[in-house]
């Protein structure tokens, strides 16, 4: 009985997280708006502002990236004209849900 309980427990958490996963990647969506200005509608890239293809790229570099951007550990320096143009962007997502939401969403993208 206690068993049956842990597997059907186990199943709804699966389930439940699943339903997380696609509610993150549709937030990420919505946050991506801003984004697709450099980067192309589909994450594929846009050469003429400098955007980098990021379509497919894995969430969790993605993450990293625009952590690095937010802490100026990236595009601070005066030198770094393209990675200057991207640390604004990355303070848009003010919170790390909105991080993990529009990477999740860009590791979606096929480009
Ligand atoms: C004004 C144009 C512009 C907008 C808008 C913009 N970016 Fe960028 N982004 C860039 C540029 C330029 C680079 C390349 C920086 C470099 O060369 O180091 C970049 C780089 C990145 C990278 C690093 C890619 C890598 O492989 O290291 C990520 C991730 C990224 N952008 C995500 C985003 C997200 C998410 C948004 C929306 C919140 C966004 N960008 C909005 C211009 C933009």
């Amino acid at each position: 009985m206690k068993f049956k309980l842990i597997i059907a427990s186990g199943l709804f958490l699966s389930i439940f997280s699943g339903n997380l996963l696609a509610q993150d990647v549709e937030a990420g969506r919505l946050l991506y708006g801003v984004c697709s200005a450099c980067h192309g509608p589909n994450g594929e890239g846009l050469q003429a502002l400098n955007g980098p293809r990021i379509a497919g790229q894995q969430a969790w570099y993605t993450e990293r990236q625009l952590q690095n951007f937010k802490s100026g550990a990236r595009g601070s320096d005066p030198r770094d004209v393209y990675g200057q143009q991207m640390a604004p962007m990355a303070q848009t997502l003010t919170t790390d849900k909105a991080i993990k939401d529009v990477a999740a969403y860009i590791e979606s993208l096929g480009g």
